[in-house]
C-alpha cells in the first residue's frame, strides 16, 4: 500500500470517531471525513453493496481526488471501508476522478477510474490530462494494475480532447465481452461520448462516438451511465455549463437522461427523448446498479457543483448521497423513480389523516412532524367545483426557518423554496417543476432526512432534490392553501 493510501486511512479513522452520529445524515451516505461528491463504482460484489465516491478525507472542499469506500447490505445502513484509492502514480497523481467496477471471471474486483495528471503545454500553461486506468482488488485493498494507463489521448478519435476524457463506466456483455463509455470533450460539438470494446476487461479498443452534445444540453457530459430497462436503452449523464430550456433544464450543472435505441452494428446509440433525471436542486452524477432480484437501483450526488464553493454548511463534513432510488420505464419514456423499497423496514410510528381540509391557515396535524420521515400527501380539491390557488407543504420548520414544497394547479407548476431554511448564501433557493395533475389531484412523496428533501411526485414520474441545512430543532411540519384543498396524510418516522 502507498503511503499517500496508508496516510489517508490513518486519518479518516480517526477523523471519523470525533463526528457524531447525530451530525451526519441518518440513512444518507455522507464520506468518512472531509469532502465526498460523485458515486463512484456503484456495485454488488460478494454479497454486499459497494459504492466508492469522490473523496478528499483531508478538507471539507474538493481537492485532491482519492476515493472513498463504503459497503450496505440494504442501501440504507452503510458502514466505512479504507479508502480504496489514493492519488499515488504517476499516471494519476493530480486525483483519481469518477469511474465504475466490475466482477471479473476470476473473483477479482476491478475499478476503472480515471487518472488526471498535470503536463505543462507548449503555450507555456499547465493543463490536466486525463487518462484511463485500473485497479484490481478484493472488496478492500487494491493494486493498481501495471499497465496503466489502459486509455489514453492516442485512442481518442479526431477531435477528442486528452484534457477532458473521463468517467469510465465499464459493464460486461451477455457474450463476456467488455463495453466502456467514456466523456469526452471535442472541438466540434462540445463533447461526445465513446464507447470502448474489451475481451479480458484489460485491453481496451477505441469502438465508437456513441453519442454526442451537439450543442445542446450543457457542454461537457461527465459521468455516464447506460442500460436497458423495460424494453429501451437509457443513458444517464450530467452536464456542465447549461442553459435554461423552460422547466426542464437549468442554468449550471445539470443531470438529464435520454431514452433510445441502441445499434450495436455502428455503436451509436439512437435517441428518442431526454429529461431531466431530478428537477430539484441537488442532484448530479448519478450511477446506478443491478440488484441480486433484478431492479435496477440508482444513487446520486445529493449536491451541485453550482452552490458548493463558497457556501458551508454548518457540518463537520461535506456531500452526501441521494436516497437509492429503483427505476422503471413508463411506456410514454418517463424514468420513474421510487426510494427502494427497503426503506419500508425503517418506517415506524405511522400516523394518518384521511380527507383534511386546509386553507390559508397553516394546518398542523399532530403526530405529524421530524426531520427523518417518509411522508405522503395526496391533495385534491375540497369542492369539485372550486380548484384551490395553490397548496404548500411546509417542513423543517420552527418559528424562525421553514422550506417549502408548493403546487399551482393552474400552472402545473411544483415549487421547492428553501430560502428561509437558514442558508446566509445567495446560493439557489428554489426551483421549479412542471407536474402533470387532474383537477389539482397530485401525489407527493416527502422523504426527508437530517439535511435533505426528497420529493416524489405523483408516484415518482417526477423527483426534486435538495440538500436542506437548517438546524434539527426544526421539526414542524404543516398544511396551507390558497382556496381550499382536502388531502389524505400518511407519515411515518424513518428509524435508523
Ligand atoms: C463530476 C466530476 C467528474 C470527475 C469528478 C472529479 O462531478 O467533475 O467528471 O471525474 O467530478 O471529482
Amino acid at each position: 500500500m502507498s503511503e499517500l493510501l496508508d496516510k489517508a486511512r490513518e486519518y479518516e479513522a480517526a477523523r471519523e470517531k470525533q463526528i457524531l452520529p447525530q451530525d451526519r445524515p441518518a440513512f444518507h451516505l455522507s464520506p468518512r471525513a472531509g469532502w465526498m461528491n460523485d458515486p463512484n463504482g456503484f456495485c454488488f460484489y460478494n454479497g454486499k453493496y459497494h459504492l466508492f465516491y469522490q473523496y478528499h478525507p483531508y478538507r471539507t472542499v474538493w481537492d485532491l481526488m482519492y476515493w472513498g469506500h463504503a459497503v450496505s447490505t440494504d442501501l440504507l445502513h452503510w458502514d466505512y471501508l479504507p479508502a480504496a484509492l489514493a492519488p499515488d502514480m504517476p499516471y494519476d497523481c493530480a486525483g483519481c476522478f469518477s469511474g465504475s467496477a466490475l466482477t471479473l471471471p476470476d473473483g477479482r474486483h476491478a475499478l476503472y477510474y480515471t487518472g488526471v495528471q498535470k503536463e505543462l503545454c507548449p503555450d507555456g500553461i499547465e493543463r490536466d490530462v486525463q487518462t484511463q486506468n485500473i485497479a484490481v482488488g478484493d472488496g478492500i485493498n487494491y493494486t493498481k494494475y501495471e499497465g496503466n494507463p489502459v486509455l489514453t489521448d492516442a485512442d481518442l478519435p479526431d477531435g477528442g480532447s486528452r484534457v477532458d476524457f473521463r468517467d469510465p463506466k465499464a459493464w460486461q456483455e451477455a457474450d463476456g465481452t467488455y463495453r466502456m463509455l467514456a466523456a469526452n470533450k471535442n472541438s466540434f460539438d462540445g463533447s461526445q461520448l465513446l464507447l470502448f470494446k474489451s475481451i479480458d476487461g484489460f485491453d481496451w479498443k477505441f469502438e465508437s462516438v456513441f453519442d454526442s452534445n451537439r450543442d445542446r444540453i450543457g457542454k461537457m457530459w461527465e459521468c455516464p451511465d447506460f442500460f436497458s430497462l423495460d424494453g429501451k436503452y437509457i443513458l444517464l449523464s450530467s452536464a456542465q455549463d447549461m442553459l435554461p430550456q423552460g422547466l426542464e433544464y437549468h442554468n449550471g450543472n445539470g443531470n438529464f437522461y435520454i431514452t433510445g435505441t441502441f445499434d450495436e452494428k455502428t455503436g451509436q446509440f439512437r435517441e428518442e427523448g431526454n429529461h431531466a433525471i431530478d428537477c430539484g436542486i441537488d442532484f448530479y452524477a448519478a450511477q446506478t446498479v443491478v440488484t441480486p432480484d433484478g431492479r435496477r437501483v440508482m444513487i446520486g450526488w445529493l449536491q451541485n457543483w453550482d452552490t458548493c464553493s463558497g457556501y458551508k454548511p454548518p457540518v463537520p463534513w461535506f456531500g452526501q448521497m441521494t436516497v437509492p432510488r429503483e427505476l422503471s420505464l413508463r411506456s410514454d419514456g418517463i424514468l420513474i423513480q421510487n426510494p427502494v423499497r427497503e426503506i419500508e423496514n425503517l418506517r415506524n410510528n405511522r400516523v394518518a389523516y384521511d380527507d383534511v381540509v386546509v386553507d390559508n391557515t397553516e394546518t398542523a396535524l399532530p403526530g405529524v412532524e421530524g426531520r427523518c420521515v417518509d411522508l405522503t400527501v395526496e391533495i385534491e380539491v375540497a369542492d369539485p367545483q372550486d380548484l384551490y390557488r395553490k397548496f404548500a407543504v411546509r417542513f423543517a420548520k420552527n418559528e424562525k426557518y421553514h422550506t417549502d414544497v408548493s403546487f399551482r394547479p393552474a400552472e402545473s407548476v411544483l415549487k421547492i423554496d428553501r430560502k428561509f431554511a437558514g442558508s446566509r448564501r445567495a446560493i439557489v433557493h428554489q426551483r421549479r417543476a412542471e407536474v402533470s395533475h387532474e383537477n389539482g389531484r397530485i401525489k407527493l412523496r416527502l422523504i426527508l432526512d437530517r439535511f435533505s428533501a426528497e420529493i416524489f411526485v405523483n408516484d415518482g414520474e417526477k423527483v426534486m432534490t435538495a440538500a436542506v441545512f437548517t438546524e434539527q430543532e426544526a421539526r414542524e411540519i404543516t398544511f396551507l392553501a390558497e382556496g381550499k384543498a382536502k388531502i389524505r396524510v400518511v407519515k411515518y418516522d424513518l428509524d435508523c
